[in-house]
């Protein structure tokens, strides 16, 4: 039955054909979100550890605590499931500072302002 047969094939091939469709979209969308395409990259290493070490020559642990980072002060509110947390909100509270919390923008620069919060909202444990 040589009809059947070329229907055989033919739908093997085009079983074949959508297979390789489905590996090319799965490839293209990998490299799409290694190429940092993506909206909201991951914070980079680099930055998250001169943010710990800002965290630590501030003294940010002297008031706050925080496990990653080995700080236990009282002072403040605690870091490790702070709700509030967010990049904007620690930049803010850094910058202008809040009641006791002093204010650092005239001590660090607004790159590292931005470092420590960004480290603080990666460390905590939310
Ligand atoms: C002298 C103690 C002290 C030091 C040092 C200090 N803080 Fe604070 N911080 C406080 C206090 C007290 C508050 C609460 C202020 C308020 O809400 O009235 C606070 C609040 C905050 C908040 C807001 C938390 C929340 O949930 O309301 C953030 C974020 C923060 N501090 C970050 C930092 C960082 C980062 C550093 C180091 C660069 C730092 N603090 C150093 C005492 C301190």
């Amino acid at each position: 039955m040589p009809a059947r047969m070329l229907l055989t094939i033919a739908s093997r091939l085009g079983l074949a054909a959508l297979g390789t469709c489905a590996v090319i979209a799965l490839s293209t969308g990998a490299s799409v979100a290694q190429s940092g395409a993506a909206p909201a990259p991951a914070p980079d290493a680099a930055k998250l550890s001169k943010g710990k070490d800002l965290f630590n020559n501030y003294g940010c642990g002297s008031c706050h605590s925080l496990a990653d980072a080995g700080a236990s002060g009282h002072v403040g509110p605690a870091f490790d499931g702070d709700s509030n947390l967010s990049e904007a909100f620690v930049i803010d509270r850094v910058s202008n500072g809040q009641g006791v919390m002093p204010a650092f923008g005239g001590q660090m620069s607004p790159e590292e302002i931005a470092a420590v919060a960004a480290y603080i909202n990666h460390a905590a444990q939310k």
